[in-house]
């Protein structure tokens, strides 16, 4: 068999290790032949591509980011782009696609499969971790050490100068590295998309710590955080060129709002991209390798429109269209978890 595979969207730290993994499985069980399609969905639909092998693959398996590079083009937003995706295909001789990537990538490789028909299947990665039909998506695990570590830090300064550090980490409708980072770095307010908070109560729960001698707060806040209507202004949001809002700015916002409110000196530190760069931890190299192995499996049985995806610990292949379906999103019990340690 041929086969073709892209990676698309945000990068996130263990996409090299599965497409390392695709590759070897691919070449050395299946007999298969692999082509790296470049920057996403661009790469089928302006024909750049490069063979990959087991030997251009060699030493990736640490490496962030993705050797293929990565894009945020759509082939549903071009005229013609699924057409031009399956002349592409046979032009190659390709057997069938392996997508890897977020909830656009995987949402466009669904409709591939379901509207045109194509042999195509899904690889699920971001750090925000928000896909449905799997317990967790590579690169998220790196980007909670990422966050955690600078929240650590920011403890022993924000402690020294006795100020409210605000942290803005990535996570555009999902909660999850606000969450995570945030209880294991022991942040008195984490904000999640999925809750609109009142700043008044950010600011009481800040104020309870200092009647309690404690000087200094941290407060950890996802940049798809809003306030509840009517409680606070916020900046207006602009679009990229794919038509993504561009989000970062609550922050900001939120650390001006809090020392205006509370008196007490605050400091802001967007962590941005930092969290998406660099080596993936051995979770998300493991957990990346094990979804391309199960990835190159399921092109050689055919198994197309579907998805390797974490159940219970084992990785079990799902329809892409339950993975598209709906986010996941912070459930209410664990953020009642986070919430006993606020203030
Ligand atoms: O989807 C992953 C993600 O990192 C989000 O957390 C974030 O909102 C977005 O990508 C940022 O996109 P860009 O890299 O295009 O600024």
């Amino acid at each position: 068999m041929r086969i073709g595979v892209l990676t698309g969207g945000g990068d996130c730290p263990g996409l090299n290790a599965a497409i390392r993994a695709i590759v070897r499985r691919g070449i050395d069980v299946h007999g298969h032949e692999i082509v790296g399609f470049r920057d996403g969905w661009r790469g089928p639909l302006e024909d750049e591509w490069d063979e990959l092998t087991v030997e251009s693959t060699a030493g990736i398996l640490p490496r962030g980011g993705t050797i293929l590079r990565t894009s945020r083009t759509n082939p549903f937003k071009r005229e013609g782009g699924a057409q031009i995706v399956r002349d592409r295909l046979d032009a190659l001789g390709l057997d069938g696609l392996i997508a890897i990537g977020g909830e656009d990538t995987l949402g466009a490789a669904f409709r591939l499969h379901d509207e045109a028909g194509l042999p195509v299947l899904g690889v699920p990665k971001t750090i925000d971790n928000d896909l449905n039909a799997t317990d967790m998506t590579f690169g998220f695990d790196t980007a909670v050490h990422v966050a955690t570590e600078a929240i650590d830090r920011l403890h022993t300064t924000a402690e020294s100068h006795n100020r409210i550090l605000v942290v803005e980490v990535m996570g555009r409708h999902a909660g999850w590295i606000a969450l995570h980072s945030g209880l294991a770095g022991g942040a008195d307010a984490i904000l999640v998309p999925e809750r609109p908070f009142d700043v008044e109560d950010v600011c009481g729960l800040i104020r309870r710590r200092h009647s309690r001698g404690r000087y200094f707060s941290i407060v950890v806040v996802a940049e798809g955080a809003v306030p509840a209507e009517g409680t606070m202004e916020t900046l207006e949001s602009d679009t990229d060129e794919f038509g993504h809002v561009r989000l970062g700015g609550i922050g900001q916002r939120l650390s001006l709002e809090i020392e205006e409110r509370t008196g007490f000196e605050t400091r802001v530190t967007v962590l941005g991209h930092v969290q998406r760069g660099g080596t993936p931890t051995p979770y998300d190299r493991v957990l990346a390798t094990r979804m391309g192995v199960a990835a190159s499996d399921a092109a050689q049985a055919g198994s197309w429109g579907t998805m390797p995806a974490l159940r219970g610990g084992r990785i079990e292949l799902v329809a892409l269209r339950d993975a598209v379906a709906e986010l996941r999103l912070v459930p209410t019990e664990e953020y009642e978890v986070a919430e006993t340690f606020f203030g």
